[in-house]
């Protein structure tokens, strides 16, 4: 359901029968609104390719479109421009359908079967705040795609198969050398328990790691443990899946409490038994070539501006690295059947994308009719323009960062004396949703591919462009449906609006179907969250012009709850999309 749609079905037929396409008939909204509220650019082009002037044939659209009752008032500007006011009967009874329907969004010709990669935490490192931006916007562009009606998984795509985990096997080997896990004449069963808990495991990374860079001999055995691991030596395996549940324990909890929820929890080693078949198809279809000991596939092509060094497939010592995984996840993936595949992961790895899916075309695991994209995404900086760090120079773990977050926003509504007499229970869980409300929002207003400042004053505040003022909004709206209905008043049909501010609202809303395509077509989330800011301001400024539920006229008051009706669900929809909860009151 579009307003747009229609409209443009409208004026094509205008355009048409002036004897051009009807599909210059386009309407968009209109960027002058003091003009009218849509306009058509179509007689520009359409005048281009009938030879003829476009002041000319868009009169000509503009008489025919004169006479129509569903228009107010149809202007010509400039060279060409055609300026249209809707009546308001039409406005109402658009708006009236989306409120009525199941789904505000168009109906979509053709559901595809998609992949949204995100999130991609490595197992053993505590997430950090730079994890949010691939969560958040990953976990809304997901939303998003499955609310315009495609078939969509969300993986988490662990990094649980490289270097760390030997790293890890190593230093607790250092640490442990009687576990049992290290003796390889070991044939009992393993402990149920893990060695570790996700404390120690926190703790025993960072020193795993530095040890094996470090010290190359380090370096060099835990090379080998990864290798072994991969291989399947026992104790290697039954280690690697307590560091991998332990870890993937803590992750779920903290993407629990964002509302990041993955449909798979895949990961490198998923796909471990896809790769030997794989490189072979690979070698032999002439793809994969021998090189100083390794496996590697040029993937250089002419007109290349950089340099792209060829992919290593299998290292000289017979390893695999993130590359071969990713290779095989896609394999794997095209069998499944899924011809589209989204990748929200740092821009600071569009090489490696880069290389994996040119390695995917080259050697036939993609055709050109799967779909691969890498959806990079920029850092959260610090006041210094920086990557954000701890004073100590460590990255803010990320459930520290959502605690503080909820913490500051409990303070701001004690300012505000908000939910001052619910109970303590209700209160910290409102402070809950304001608190994350602000983390994402503060995240999600900024465009995928840049790098904002983290400043959870900001974030948290009840003013401006922020969660916590969206929520607020959302919470308004429902207390004026919850008085009315303490007054006997139902929301009825959305009739005609009869004010700039109730049109305008109205307007707004009925803009939701363009708005949620485009944001999907540039893999965006922060258009739909300027778009719900947009959305509290008109209705603010509706709210302090029209006494809703003061409105003498029965009619008008039906009209006006009912378009309370419709802004409250559309607007907890798209906060919904942007993976924002709405408290029930505050
Ligand atoms: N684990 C990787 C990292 O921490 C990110 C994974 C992204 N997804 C992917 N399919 N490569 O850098």
């Amino acid at each position: 359901m579009s307003i747009l749609s229609e409209l443009s079905t409208i004026v094509g037929a205008a355009f048409e029968s002036a004897g051009v396409d009807a599909g210059y008939g386009q309407v968009v909204v209109s960027s002058r609104p003091d003009l009218g509220q849509f306009q058509c650019n179509g007689a520009l082009p359409a005048a281009k390719k009938a030879k003829t002037s476009p002041r000319v044939l868009a009169e000509e659209v503009v008489n025919r479109l004169g006479g129509d009752a569903r228009f107010t008032d149809v202007s010509l500007a400039g060279p060409g421009f055609i300026n249209l006011t809707v009546a308001p009967v039409i406005i109402g009874t658009a708006a009236e359908t989306i409120r009525v329907a199941d789904s505000m969004a168009k109906p979509l010709k053709k559901p595809e079967k998609v992949v949204v990669d995100y999130g991609g935490p490595n197992v053993a490192k505590e997430l950090h705040v730079g994890h949010i931006r691939t969560a958040i916007i990953g976990e809304s562009f997901k939303r998003m795609v499955r609310y315009a009606g495609h078939n969509v998984t969300g993986d988490v795509h662990l990094g649980d198969w490289g270097t760390p985990i030997g790293q890890l096997i190593v230093e607790l080997a250092r640490n442990h050398p009687d576990l049992p896990y290290f003796d390889p004449d070991y044939e009992g069963e393993y402990p149920k328990d893990p060695p570790v808990s996700v404390e120690e495991l926190n703790e025993l990374y960072p020193v795993a790691s530095r040890r094996a860079k470090e010290d190359p001999s380090v370096g060099n055995l835990a090379r080998l443990a990864t290798a072994e691991l991969q291989d399947g030596r026992q104790g290697y395996l039954a280690l690697w899946n307590h560091f991998r549940s332990t870890s993937i324990e803590a992750m779920q909890a903290i993407y629990g409490e964002l509302g990041v929820n993955f449909d798979r929890w895949h990961g490198e080693s998923t796909v471990h038994d896809r790769i030997v078949p794989m490189v072979e198809r690979l070698r032999s279809a002439g793809v994969a070539v021998e090189s100083d000991g390794a496996l590697i596939i040029d993937i250089a092509e002419e007109g290349d501006t950089r340099e792209i060094p060829p992919l290593i497939l299998v290292k000289s010592d017979g390893g695999y690295n993130y590359h071969t995984t990713d290779l095989a996840t896609i394999d794997g993936r095209v069998e499944e059947g899924f011809t589209s595949m989204f990748y929200f992961v740092d821009s600071r790895q569009s090489d490696h994308f880069e290389q994996v899916f040119r390695a995917a075309r080259l050697g036939g695991i993609a055709s050109r009719n799967t779909q691969l994209e890498h959806a990079g995404n920029g850092t959260v900086n610090g006041r210094d323009g920086r990557p954000l760090r701890t004073r100590d120079g460590n990255l803010p773990l990320l459930r520290e960062v959502v605690a503080d977050a909820q913490r500051l926003a409990l303070e701001r509504m004690d300012e505000r004396g908000l939910a001052a007499d619910y109970s303590e229970s209700e209160r910290r869980q409102v402070a809950r949703l304001v608190g994350l409300a602000a983390l994402k929002y503060g995240d999600l207003q900024n465009h995928r591919t840049s790098n904002y400042t983290f400043d959870l004053e900001r974030f948290t505040s009840f003013e401006g462009k922020t969660g916590p003022y969206l929520l607020y909004g959302a919470v308004r709206m429902k207390s004026i449906l919850r008085e009315a209905r303490i007054r006997g008043l139902d929301p009825g049909q959305i009739g005609p609006p009869q004010t700039d501010q109730d049109t305008n609202l109205m307007l707004r809303l009925l803009q939701f179907p363009e708005v949620l395509d485009r944001a999907i077509e540039h893999r965006a989330p922060n258009q739909l969250a300027e778009y719900a800011y947009e959305i509290v301001a008109d209705f603010n400024r509706f709210y302090e012009k029209c006494h809703i539920l003061d409105q003498p006229d029965e009619e008008l008051r039906s009209t006006w709850l009912g378009l309370v009706d419709l802004a409250h669900r559309q607007l907890t929809t798209v906060l919904d999309l942007l993976t924002i909860e709405t408290p029930g009151r505050m």
